[in-house]
């Protein structure tokens, strides 16, 4: 696809970081889009952006959708059809995740669950619903965000990283067996799968705000207590503590979380914005795979090198960490 200019593009995750970007700046190459996010004014800030500084006859649709939900997802692709009167797409780019649920044995089976199932299921469920819209258009793309967790389950020594990392090996090997799967049956839609690397954006504090934005003064006794065993088995808790010193542990933990969030998107070797050119650099150049960022170049030629110490963290395992985590996780 040489040019974006009057084609219909899909952008979930659209509220904040390289959806946000991936929106505005297909806007201003001349291409229609809907989006979506879970967070309504995240998504209508987006949305107002990308009109403001688009060609005429540009349209660009904001929807409030949660895509682990099958419901919101059709109900999204049918206010999409109706609002574009369109009867094909020719890109979606399956971008909306989260971060959380890294330790299997300690985080909440919930938490997991919620990582998962916003990483993998909504990729799955948005490509089941609009795959058929694609396969009408004459010359489609479906762009899968990975990421660098896609091919190396790490962040490097001491930071448990499993929902995450398996939702988005899924989203990789989903990405690569619809490469033959389409050759044979729909040679007019493309796969590519997108693999940033450290990227600067609110992912930490978006993903913590979805996992738990609860204010702790309105808790009930049964919740403290579900707390209790959370924070317990994670090690944040000693037996015996009593309500106040729940509340208070989650108010601590809540702000060193903003506080990494904020250290995340502020010393991230490549901005959304250059993130999402070199995504849309890639689709146009028909790139199936496309790392994004040094970082991912250099993780992914270093996995390749030497697949047996990738968690070793001596040698290429250490290096991955130290290129990719710095002092902060996601
Ligand atoms: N930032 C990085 O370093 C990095 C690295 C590798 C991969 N990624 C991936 O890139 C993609 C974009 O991440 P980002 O860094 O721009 O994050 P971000 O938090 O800035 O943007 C993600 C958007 O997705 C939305 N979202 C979350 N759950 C949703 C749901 N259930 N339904 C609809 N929308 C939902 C959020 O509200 C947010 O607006 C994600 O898939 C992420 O896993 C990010």
């Amino acid at each position: 696809m040489r040019s974006f200019n009057q084609k219909l593009a899909i952008v979930t995750g659209g509220g904040s970081g390289m959806g946000r970007e991936l929106v505005l700046q297909l806007a201003a190459q001349g291409c229609s889009v809907a989006t979506c996010d879970i967070n309504d004014d995240s998504v209508a800030k987006t949305t107002a952006m990308a009109l403001a500084d688009a060609p005429s006859g540009v349209r660009v649709t904001g929807h409030v959708c949660d895509v682990s939900d099958e419901a919101q997802v059709l109900r999204f692709r049918d206010e999409v059809v109706r609002q574009h009167e369109c009867h094909h797409v020719d890109l979606v780019f399956n971008n909306a995740g989260i971060a959380g649920g890294g330790s299997f044995v300690t985080d909440p089976r919930a938490t997991w669950e919620r990582t998962f199932g916003v990483d993998w299921w909504g990729v799955y469920f948005c490509t089941r619903a609009f795959l058929p819209l694609l396969i009408e258009s004459d010359d489609s793309i479906l762009v899968n965000t990975s990421s660098i967790n896609g091919f190396w389950a790490s962040l490097g020594p001491g930071i448990p990283h499993t929902a995450y990392s398996t939702a988005k090996f899924a989203v990789k090997g989903f990405s690569e067996a619809l490469i033959e799967d389409l050759r044979l049956n729909a040679p007019q839609v493309k796969v590519a799968v997108v693999m940033p690397g450290h990227i600067g954006t609110d992912i930490v504090t978006n993903s913590q705000r979805i996992h738990d934005d609860v204010d702790p003064t309105t808790l009930s006794v049964d919740d403290l207590e579900a707390r209790r065993a959370d924070l317990l088995r994670a090690g944040l808790l000693v037996e015996g503590s009593s309500s106040d010193d729940i509340r208070r542990v989650i108010v601590e933990t809540r702000s060193a979380f903003n506080e990494f969030g904020n250290d995340f998107r502020d010393n991230a070797p490549l901005s959304a914005a250059g993130a999402a050119q070199i995504i849309l650099a890639g689709v146009r150049d028909g790139k199936w795979r496309i790392l994004v960022g040094d970082d991912a170049t250099r993780l992914d030629e270093q996995v390749r090198a030497e697949p047996d110490a990738a968690y070793d963290y001596a040698g290429v395992g250490d290096e991955m960490g130290e290129s990719i985590r710095g002092d902060v996780s996601l």
